[in-house]
């Protein structure tokens, strides 16, 4: 287990701004659920109670808590409370960086799905103790951005040692890991070595026994430059014959057969989704695949940003990702995606603050994250701000005051 759950009992009063993801005829702000002069209990690291601040139980021993060892008051001073980030994307285990390659972009080359090999060199070298300190520090910067979960993808690997290694680095700092073996066919696959099929059967085979023991997830990377539908769907299927959850990447550079692919597997999620045709909407729309938009990586390579109001208006349920990685999208704020996401595709702050919540959480088939409510964990940001609006409204600024997980104090 990557992380401890406080044991006692947390206090949050003053809230002036309590946004739940729970709605309810006494909340504004509809989906949101908003709570105003707020309250929340949290018993070992648990949510036991929400409402007023004035109708708050006391802290004295209660029958759900009889005797609680350690009481902790946080007073949020009128100030907003979200439920913590879910980020449902990130490849946070590699080595080197890209600056040359994002300078260059900036100057006006294309983003190439080739550029992941150089990382793949990079991270081959780095030990594992250098990968786990890089890796606690972006824990570090997440948690003090107000993200609680976050899901870590394998890839920068693409051998069976290395892809094992990054799974197992990735699962000392979470519960979400993803098996991303299928990012992109290694160098050293010549069409003498057996090529993008041989390789497909080396990471639906070897690679995925490998590193099931420590993953939840497999996903695969449906793009020209990348992998077939065919090829992925190979590798998918194998990763859910053995109990994983599928998960895509699709769609990013050009439309193509990811959307299909994920809604036909029933994939939790697809993720990028920048290029879709009417038949990718309608299809995501009668789905249960979350549509998982990363806008740090149109940031970072000057590509259209995805249309989140076409999605929304179809009736899509969307995520915002950061899709950290050092070559499209080298940011792990959360706020910074929201931002993007209100600027410029088209959501409301509410819509946006959702999906970096409630929609990451929709994407990891999780119901105990991404919302406030009694049973659900004690995962929460409490902002510098009277409003989650400031989210999009105050861009850049460091509003994430406090992070609490699972009741305890993490940023
Ligand atoms: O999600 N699209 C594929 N993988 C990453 C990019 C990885 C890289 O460029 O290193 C992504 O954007
Ligand atoms: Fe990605």
């Amino acid at each position: 287990m990557p992380h401890a759950a406080a044991s006692g009992r947390l206090l949050v009063t003053g809230i002036g701004e309590l946004v739940t993801n729970d709605p309810a005829p006494d909340r504004e702000g509809g989906p949101l659920g908003i709570l105003r002069d707020a309250a929340l209990v949290a018993d070992d690291g648990v949510i036991t109670w929400i409402g007023r601040s004035g109708d708050a139980p006391s802290l004295e021993a209660t029958a759900d808590s009889p005797h609680p060892h350690r009481i902790e008051v946080l007073d949020a001073r009128g100030r907003a409370v979200i439920p913590g980030f879910v980020d449902s994307h990130t490849h946070l285990v590699f080595g080197g960086d890209r600056a040359e390659e994002f300078a260059a972009r900036m100057a006006g080359r294309a983003y190439e799905a080739g550029g992941i090999r150089s990382t793949v060199a990079a991270t081959r070298e780095a030990t594992d103790d250098e990968l786990r300190a890089r890796l606690a520090g972006f824990v570090r910067e997440l948690h003090g951005q107000g993200t609680t979960t976050f899901e870590v993808k394998t890839g920068y690997g693409l051998s069976v040692v290395d892809e094992e290694r990054l799974a197992q680095l990735a699962a000392e700092v979470t519960d979400e890991v993803t098996f991303l073996g299928a990012h992109v066919v290694p160098a050293e696959f010549t069409e003498r070595a057996g090529g993008a099929d041989g390789y497909v059967e080396l990471v639906a085979g070897e690679m995925l026994q490998a590193c099931k023991p420590h993953v939840r997830w497999v996903d695969a990377f449906c793009e020209r430059g990348a992998f077939d539908a065919e090829q992925s769907r190979r590798v998918l299927e194998a990763g859910r014959a053995e109990g994983l959850g599928v998960r895509v990447h699709g769609n990013q550079l050009g439309e193509g057969d990811g959307v299909r692919l994920a809604v036909e597997l029933d994939a939790a999620s697809v993720d990028h989704c920048t290029y879709l045709s009417e038949a990718d909407v309608a299809a995501l729309a009668g789905s249960r695949t979350v549509a998982t938009l990363l806008p740090g990586v149109e940031f970072s390579t000057r590509h259209p940003y995805p249309d989140a109001r076409r999605l929304i208006d179809a009736g899509v349920t969307v995520a915002l990702a950061s899709d950290c990685n050092p070559g499209s999208s080298f940011t792990s704020s959360m706020p910074f995606c929201i931002a993007l996401a209100v600027r410029e595709m088209g959501m409301t702050p509410a819509e946006a603050v959702r999906a970096a919540t409630a929609g990451g959480a929709a994407a990891l088939r999780r119901t105990d994250v991404g919302v406030l409510r009694p049973g659900a964990r004690a995962d929460l940001a409490l902002l510098d701000a009277p409003s989650h609006v400031h989210l999009a409204y105050r861009p850049g600024v460091p509003l994430v005051a406090e992070t609490w997980k699972d009741g305890a104090r993490v940023a």
